[in-house]
């Protein structure tokens, strides 16, 4: 079990060099994570290859038995690149080229950029090949973070052409399911087709759907043709992985199709960055992990564990004493296997001076470097619980595609993906149910429960395979729009919503309403609770499902907000607004305790995984809590052994 920091002794003096070794070597760590940013450094000049700093580094690494993670350069390119072939810059939707002093400026279709970073990963791969510190490759840093996902440059537009003539072979095809017709746009040639750059009103969605399709295909591929050259070059035990960022449903790749070609995931921890002036709820971060775990249905690293507050020009929450390390019980509890906390030492120069790490700029051994020290001493014991793998009775399916989709046209004002995806998992997460997050292609066959967010494009594949889940016994929770569309971004013809999977939720969708931030409309229950739903609803009929909640504003008094319906031996939940959480949470275990799923009942702002005889406690709020026997004070995390008591079974 690898467990240390993110190290960038190309910062400091080299005269802190061991010093600094010593430090990472008290705090308990034994990996350090360097050289991600060091391109320059490797390659001063074009064609002048230099690694003498870093052989340095891991001579001294190595004396105090520090393995060694090597950070593939290609997220900082040096200004001699982009003086030379400033066509490697990318370009906003509005044409401005991206310059020069940020990080990831670069084109992924550039053909010099491509050269230049496939050269400097060679050298660099090859020259530690054989070193047998270097344990581990992370390719690129963050692939798609900060923006860098998009660029609308002439490499993208024409790369933009040959994609869409691949796919649709002629343009006759392309006119016919884009709906081109529609405002008179039909194309004569691909070579008329814009990139979804500002216009006047908006973009064809179907052209929408195809340009982030195309955008993922560019950053994958460039991800997958470094990963390439590091397999080919890289020692044989030496695996490759790479760092996704937060926002990851907010990215214009597919995450999943990112990492195929790699060995593990890595996932940067930051429950709170920026100007936050809370953390993010802890139902959101779980999730995150249980998204990382997702991608290869394997356990995961953390490779930038949050422990100081963090921003570029603007600061905000600071974690309390201990909140961070519960942070890191929380990971642990949901399948990262290594840990490697963001970063040594704060950087005094430079645009991340405000990216506190575990020392800061007084270079004392404070509080966080007590935590991290602690952090690390009390999981080591548990690795090999660690290392199980996470069975899951419960999954949440996701779509890119379908998130594409909804970000081509929100439809609601208050629409956000992230937000609807939590509204079905945070109820069962609220039970400590373990629950995996996976794209819609994965096998689905052995869960029990199968949530499915606002999966506007539902074709009838997937529609069938659901229809199979259910009938076998399975229980399925759709939430509103489910259904509307095809592949091609575009609205299922004489299909009554929910289209292809109307006859599995048992109902009829005649008419549809967005709702604003601000509104919200009541609903209540058969037994007369009440309650709310927002952002959107649907107008359900039931065509055969059960009424569990019905609008109670007036003309919709009888349409119904949420329905189950019996479909073989399984059950299917319609969601027809955003309900909340009151309402959603005993529907939560009314199905859980159906298909008899390990649960238990903790105070609310603390968590309790339950894994291989093991119970991992969070108390994710700043009082003290009783959980599961336990008395945590306020941020404190552990782990205990299971007892039967501890939990509802
Ligand atoms: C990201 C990046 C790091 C650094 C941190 C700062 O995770 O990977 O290089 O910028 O954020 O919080
Ligand atoms: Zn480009």
């Amino acid at each position: 079990m690898y467990v240390g920091v993110d190290y960038y002794p190309e910062h400091w003096p080299e005269s802190m060099l061991e010093k600094d070794l010593d430090g990472i070597k008290e705090l308990g760590a034994n990996m350090i994570r360097i050289g991600e940013f060091a391109w320059h450094l490797m390659e001063p000049q074009e064609g002048q290859f230099d690694f003498s700093f870093f052989d340095k580094v891991i001579k001294e690494a190595k004396k105090r038995n520090l393995s060694v993670m090597f950070g593939t350069p290609t997220a900082t390119f040096p200004a001699w690149l982009a003086a030379k072939h400033p066509s490697i810059l990318s370009k906003d939707e509005y044409g401005h080229v991206r310059a020069f002093g940020g990080r990831r400026q670069y084109c992924f279709n550039s053909p010099e950029y491509n050269r230049y970073a496939a050269k400097i990963t060679e050298e660099v791969v090859k020259h530690f090949a054989d070193e047998p510190a270097v344990v581990v490759w992370q390719i690129d840093n963050e692939f798609g973070h900060e923006g860098s996902d998009w660029c609308f440059c002439e490499h993208c537009h024409s790369g933009f052409h040959h994609f869409l003539e691949k796919k649709y072979q002629t343009v006759d095809e392309l006119n016919e399911r884009w709906g081109t017709i529609f405002w008179g746009q039909t194309y004569n040639s691909f070579s008329e087709i814009p990139m979804p750059v500002p216009t006047v009103t908006t973009h064809n969605p179907s052209l929408k759907l195809d340009y982030t399709r195309f955008r993922s295909e560019s950053v994958n591929n460039f991800a997958h043709k470094m990963t390439d050259i590091t397999r080919e070059h890289a020692g044989s035990g030496q695996p490759i992985t790479t760092n996704v960022s937060g926002g990851f449903f907010d990215k214009a790749f597919d995450h999943a199709e990112n990492v195929r070609v790699m060995d593990f995931v890595s996932y940067d921890n930051y429950p709170v960055w920026g100007g936050l002036t809370e953390p993010i709820a802890p139902a959101a971060i779980a999730m995150t992990h249980d998204f990382n775990r997702g991608l290869k249905d394997q356990n995961y690293w953390i490779v930038e564990e949050l422990m100081g507050a963090q921003g570029h020009n603007v600061i905000g929450y600071l974690p309390r004493p201990n909140q961070a390390k519960m942070w890191s019980y929380q990971a642990f509890a949901h399948g990262c296997t290594n840990m490697l906390y963001f970063r040594w030492r704060g950087m005094t120069k430079g645009a991340e001076q405000f990216c506190f790490g575990v020392v800061d700029q007084d270079n004392r051994y404070g509080r966080k470097f007590k935590e991290v020290q602690s952090l690390f001493s009390e999981i080591q014991p548990y690795e090999h619980v660690l290392n199980e793998k996470i069975e899951s009775d419960i999954a949440v399916l996701y779509d890119y595609d379908n998130i594409w989709s909804w970000k081509s046209q929100v439809q609601s004002a208050s629409f956000d993906f992230n937000a609807e995806l939590l509204r079905l998992y945070a109820p069962f997460y609220r039970h400590n149910a373990s629950i995996d997050v996976i794209p819609t292609d994965r096998a689905f066959e052995k869960y029990k429960v199968l949530l499915v967010p606002v999966m506007q494009i539902i074709d009838d594949e997937l529609a069938a395979r659901l229809k199979r889940f259910a009938e076998s016994g399975g229980t399925v929770v759709f939430s509103f729009r489910a259904g509307l569309k095809n592949r091609d971004n575009n609205i299922h013809f004489e299909q009554t919503l929910p289209g292809p999977v109307a006859d599995l939720a048992g109902i009829e969708i005649y008419e549809t309403e967005a709702l604003a931030a601000h509104q919200s409309v009541p609903v209540k229950s058969k037994d007369g609770k009440e309650g709310s739903g927002k952002v959107w609803r649907d107008l359900v009929t039931p065509a055969g499902a059960e009424v569990i909640w019905q609008y109670s504003d007036e003309f919709y008094e009888k349409q119904a907000a949420l329905t189950l319906n019996k479909f073989g031996e399984g059950s299917v939940y319609y969601l027809a607004t955003g309900l909340d959480s009151e309402v959603l949470e005993p529907v939560a275990l009314d199905i859980i305790k159906k298909h008899d799923i390990w649960h238990t009942e903790t105070p609310a702002g603390t968590e309790a995984v339950k894994r291989n005889g093991h119970l991992f406690l969070m108390n994710h709020t700043g009082r003290t809590q009783h959980v599961c026997g336990e008395t945590l004070a306020p941020y404190e995390s552990k782990v205990i052994q299971y007892k039967k008591n501890n939990g509802q079974k």
